[in-house]
């Protein structure tokens, strides 16, 4: 007999089923406890509800386990190219080599965006957050393509859309680097791989010839790797509920890159390099800032420390510490905010706040440094994690869509005034 959980609500039991995923993962389906019973469930910010059956990533949290399609993130990250991962993240398999380069010309040849795009960029002022930037511009692609703009067209302009998205994201992003520098724009060279072209377009001027360095370029393409899905956090959660609406892909994913922004997802890499940078002008008194974070009274957070999910460590923190020391070694660059960020990480580390809450550092305890020593600005480095998530987005739409989910519409348990009666202006 399949396993099912009792509940018992004003004296009635109810039989709910009991969902197993396929790494025995446990779930009780409450899709219908609401029909049967009336009640609903409560829990904010999701933290224990599943919100759809997915097969892409596999994590555990509590095991520092980070899976795509069922490959360990740290062989991926060693011995896979980005492109191909995000191949594999949006197909489901790895590609042979006729699927890959079947992919890899079609994103080639669609990295262009449209001349009349410049002139959005013109508009905003020199000091413009590049995320603004970037996630109003993807929106505004799906104006150039309205024929893009109904989902459920055959996978072939679906797919042509996936394409045009991974494609366009790194030249807008480079373009809006460009404009903020007042720099002329470069535009896209077919002739080099994902992560040269990009590397290309924000680092080339017309005047002088630019060098890819191949560790910066290992470096990036890895940083990708490790941000290229992450089941269902804020932002693909995002993705998958303004697509659910049967919005169109470039919306959904103008979303997904607005709720990267925050500093409690994606905008924590910028928050890191910023919070470590106001340390040391502050005289490097770590303690002070530990205390702080520990004080409920104060706002102040270590940022980089903590996950939703992970509570023994972030797998991708592990690779990325190693990948930021390599980078530093092998690019002869002394950062003292990495040394800092190290110093910061023990003292909290041993510290009995942290360790109770099993509060680590994450992903973008480190990326930020990596960043830093690639020459990106601070600025970009949630647009990087951007240009990395995306397949990831991409992913979680594109299974939304073929699993036909509903819209996604949360319940809520109304605490606000019963009714009563309107008073006029001179009544109140
Ligand atoms: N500094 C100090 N205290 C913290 C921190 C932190 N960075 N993170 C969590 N806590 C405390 C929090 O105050 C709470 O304490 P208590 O139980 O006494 O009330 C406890 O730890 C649990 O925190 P929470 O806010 O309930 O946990 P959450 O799962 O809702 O939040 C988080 C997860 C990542 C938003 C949070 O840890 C945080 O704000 N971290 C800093 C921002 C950051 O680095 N974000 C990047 C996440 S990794 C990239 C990504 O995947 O998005």
């Amino acid at each position: 007999m399949s396993e099912v959980a009792r509940i018992i609500l004003d004296g009635v039991e109810y039989e709910l089923p009991v969902i197993t995923g396929s790494e025995n993962e446990k779930a009780i389906d409450i899709s219908k406890l609401r029909g049967m019973s009336g009640y609903i469930t409560l829990d904010p910010g999701f933290k224990n509800t599943g919100s759809t059956k997915s097969a892409i990533t596999f994590l555990d949290g509590e095991k520092g386990i980070l899976r795509y399609r069922g490959y360990p993130i740290e062989q991926l990250a060693e011995k896979a190219s980005f492109i191909e991962v995000a191949y594999l993240l949006i197909y489901g398999e790895l590609p042979n080599k006729t699927e890959l380069d079947y992919f890899t010309n079609s994103v080639s040849n669609h990295t262009l965006v449209h001349e009349d795009m410049k002139r959005f960029f013109a508009a905003y002022p020199n000091n413009a957050h590049p995320m603004g930037m970037l996630s109003a511009m993807i929106a505004s692609l799906s104006t150039f393509y309205p024929e893009s703009q109904n989902p459920n067209r055959p996978f072939k302009d679906i797919e042509l859309t996936m394409h045009r998205v991974i494609a366009k994201l790194p030249t807008l992003a480079a373009q809006a680097y460009k404009f903020s520098m007042g720099h002329p724009i470069m535009y896209p060279n077919n002739d080099l791989n994902y992560t040269e072209n990009f590397l290309n377009m924000m680092f080339a001027l017309p005047t002088d010839d630019y060098e890819i360095d191949p560790v910066v370029e290992d470096a990036l393409n890895k940083l990708l790797i490790l941000h290229a899905d992450h089941e269902q956090n804020c932002s693909a959660a995002t993705v998958r509920i303004v697509g659910s609406s049967q919005a169109n892909l470039y919306s959904a994913i103008s979303a997904g890159i607005a709720a990267l922004w925050g500093p409690l997802h994606g905008g924590a890499n910028q928050a890191v390099i910023e919070m470590l940078q106001m340390i040391k002008d502050d005289g490097s008194d770590l303690q002070k800032w530990v205390d702080k974070a520990k004080d409920k009274q104060d706002s102040f957070r270590l940022m980089g420390f903590g996950h939703r999910v992970y509570k023994n460590f972030d797998p991708r923190a592990k690779i990325i510490k190693k990948a930021a020391d390599d980078v530093l070694d092998k690019l002869g660059i002394d950062d003292p905010v990495l040394d800092l960020a190290k110093q910061l990480e023990k003292v909290a580390l041993q510290d009995e706040y942290f360790i109770e809450r099993g509060l680590y550092p994450n992903v973008d305890f480190y990326s930020g440094i990596i960043y830093r020593a690639l020459g990106i600005p601070t600025e970009m480095f949630t647009v990087m994690f951007a240009i990395g998530r995306l397949p990831g987005w991409i992913a979680q739409w594109k299974e939304m869509v073929e699993n036909s989910e509903p819209i996604g519409r949360p319940r809520q348990v109304y605490v606000g005034a019963t009714e009563r009666n309107y008073k006029p202006l001179d009544e109140r």
